[in-house]
């Protein structure tokens, strides 16, 4: 296949591309080498890195023309690009919106317009708020953003909105019905409808990969825009404890780069004979939630330390638990992660992240 690789020089785009040229395929990257993930002064990966036939071009997505470059002689489009993170203030806002979501309806326009039928894209967890809970008494039900006050006062876990009890929190299937809770995550879920629009419309068909917390060598250093596990991870190489957030029983799945690779290339193989004019989402998980504590004790503990410390801060728009159910990608598309927590977090606690400041390291 002759894939292109938006946001290919970024933490997973640039594993994916490795995934793709190392199964024989071809990878060509469009990516505007963002200064918010690399910090400005990044070198572009060489043609050399996307492999066999590879190229590599750094432009925006919003740039139609080179967009429409880009799509010459490709079979299929995996679409990384995008703003990650929550983003320093609501000011943010709008870049989100042009990197995310213009720049996704300006790839589908060229993509319609080139006759390229075929997308992934890179999805999130993030779009379904907060995960899957029931109640005792009332079975399942959704409890709205937490309240300010709850949070200052250490009520970290939601509960009941009809009867106040506590909840047992669950696996989230992709059946269940979408509530993003921050910029990032409305960004997420309008590329989603956007590519489903997409499909039916140009009688494509796209895949959307929910991608729960991703982590591994590569990962951009702490940044607003970062993920839990690299603020970590970047406090441990300063010789500093990971500050865990709330108490730290907030539960997550974590998800090693290679297998969320791994996914791309199953899903880039199959969406080409999906029925025409359709849109599906898998969850992106490894299976085996933890919570944010684990995550980070996990991690200082194979580093040597220092130890976690639990300092009860908080982000208005943090969910409290979501894990995924990812028993439709393993079923339908025979994809099966190979990195285990305990494995991937110790040599995660020693791997290279990005430097952002002075360009990709590998
Ligand atoms: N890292 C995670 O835990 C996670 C979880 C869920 C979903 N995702 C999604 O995975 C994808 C890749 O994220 P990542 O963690 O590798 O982040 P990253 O910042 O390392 O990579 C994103 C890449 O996209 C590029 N990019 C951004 N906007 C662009 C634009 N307008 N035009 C061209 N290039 C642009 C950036 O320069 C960067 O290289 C994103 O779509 C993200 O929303 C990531
Ligand atoms: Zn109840």
């Amino acid at each position: 296949m002759r894939v292109l690789v938006t946001g290919g020089a970024g933490f997973i785009g640039s594993e994916i591309v490795r995934t793709l040229t190392s199964a024989g395929h071809e990878a060509v990257v469009l990516d505007a080498l963002l200064p918010s993930a690399h910090g400005g002064t990044a070198a572009p990966p060489t043609d050399a890195e996307a492999g066999s036939g590879g190229r590599v071009v750094v432009a925006d997505v919003r740039d139609r023309e080179a967009v429409d470059r880009a799509l010459r002689g490709i079979d299929v489009v995996c679409h990384q690009a995008a703003m990650v993170g929550l983003g320093k203030d609501f000011a943010d806002a709008p870049e989100y919106v042009g990197c995310n979501d213009l720049g996704t309806a300006v790839l589908l326009a060229a993509m319609a317009a080139a006759g390229v039928r075929s997308l992934v894209l890179a999805g999130s967890m993030v779009v379904y708020g907060e995960g899957r809970y029931s109640c005792p008494r009332h079975g399942g039900v959704r409890p709205g953003p937490r309240a300010e006050a709850d949070l200052a006062a250490g009520r970290f876990e939601p509960h009941c909105p009809h009867c106040g009890a506590e909840l047992e929190s669950g696996l989230v299937t992709e059946d269940a019905p979408t509530d993003p809770r921050n910029v990032y995550a409305a960004t997420k879920l309008a590329q989603e409808h956007l590519a489903a629009a997409w499909a039916r419309a140009s009688g494509g068909s796209a895949v959307s990969l929910r991608y729960h917390n991703v982590y591994g060598p590569g990962m951009p250093r702490d940044t607003p825009y970062a993920g839990v596990a690299s603020f970590f991870r970047s406090a441990l190489a300063r010789g500093e404890a990971p500050r865990v957030f709330e108490d730290g029983g907030q539960r997550r799945d974590f998800i090693h780069v290679r297998d969320v690779a791994a996914a791309n290339a199953v899903a880039l193989e199959a969406v080409a004979a999906r029925r025409p004019g359709s849109f599906a989402a898998y969850n992106t998980g490894s299976g085996q939630p933890h919570t944010i504590g684990q995550m980070a004790t996990a991690l200082a503990t194979a580093h040597g330390g220092p130890a976690p410390v639990v300092t009860g801060e908080y982000r208005l728009g943090d969910v409290r638990h979501v894990t995924a159910d990812s028993r439709r990608l393993r079923d339908e598309l025979g994809w099966k992660p190979e990195v285990g927590f305990a494995e991937g977090m110790a040599r995660f606690a020693t791997a290279p992240l990005r430097e952002a400041a002075a360009g990709r390291s590998a």
